[in-house]
């Protein structure tokens, strides 16, 4: 068998270099997520390419690394019900959006579904989560959140990929067959 792509591996130190750091996990390719609530009358997003699923299947719990500094994770933690939407084909734009700077605006034309518990969805999106809060531990300079998934389903829009600092769209539904 012929090994198409034999280059050495290659690691260095990196002198806790942020840049560093930030440009070599962009190349780890995600899926983008937002969890979602209404709370009081207002709309909180908070977006997240640090999102992952199959932490537990039994709890069937997901997670997700929020920065400490982040002012929607105040107000959506002690929600009794969060909205996880993954982003679909074509939806880029609306992660911007959601992640924007100013949180008063970021839901103005953004399709959305309101759950009975509050938990807010967003519409086309890849698939959907409806979770609670299961545990929080300190990572660093982030919270480690797991959630519990109390709900779920699948839309019919493929997800986009985040990789390399940029969305990605998946052309080819193809599986490749591993030899
Ligand atoms: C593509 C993308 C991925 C992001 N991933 C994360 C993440 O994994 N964790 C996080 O805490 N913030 C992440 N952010 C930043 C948050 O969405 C948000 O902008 C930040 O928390 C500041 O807003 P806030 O103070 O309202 O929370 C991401 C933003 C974008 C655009």
């Amino acid at each position: 068998m012929t090994q198409k792509f034999m280059t050495r591996p290659k690691v260095s130190a990196f002198g806790n270099d942020p840049l560093l750091v930030r440009s070599t996990f962009a190349q780890f390719p995600s899926g983008v997520a937002v969890l979602a609530v209404e709370a009081g009358g207002e709309k909180h997003a908070l977006v997240a390419s640090s999102f992952m699923v199959g932490v537990s299947l039994e709890p069937c719990l997901v997670a997700v690394a929020v920065q400490k500094s982040s002012e929607t994770w105040e107000q959506i933690k002690n929600a009794a019900s969060l909205g996880v939407s993954i982003f679909g084909k074509g939806q880029g734009h609306l992660t911007r959006k959601l992640a924007g700077k100013d949180r008063a605006t970021r839901f103005e034309q953004v399709a959305i579904d309101v759950g009975e518990d509050g938990a807010v969805f967003i519409e086309d999106a890849a698939l959907w989560l409806e979770c609670s809060v299961h545990e929080v531990s300190e990572a660093g300079d982030h919270w480690m959140v797991l959630l519990e998934v109390t709900k779920l389903g699948v839309g019919e829009n493929e997800p986009l990929i985040w990789h390399g600092a940029k969305f990605r769209e998946l052309v080819n539904a193809q599986s490749i067959d591993v030899v």
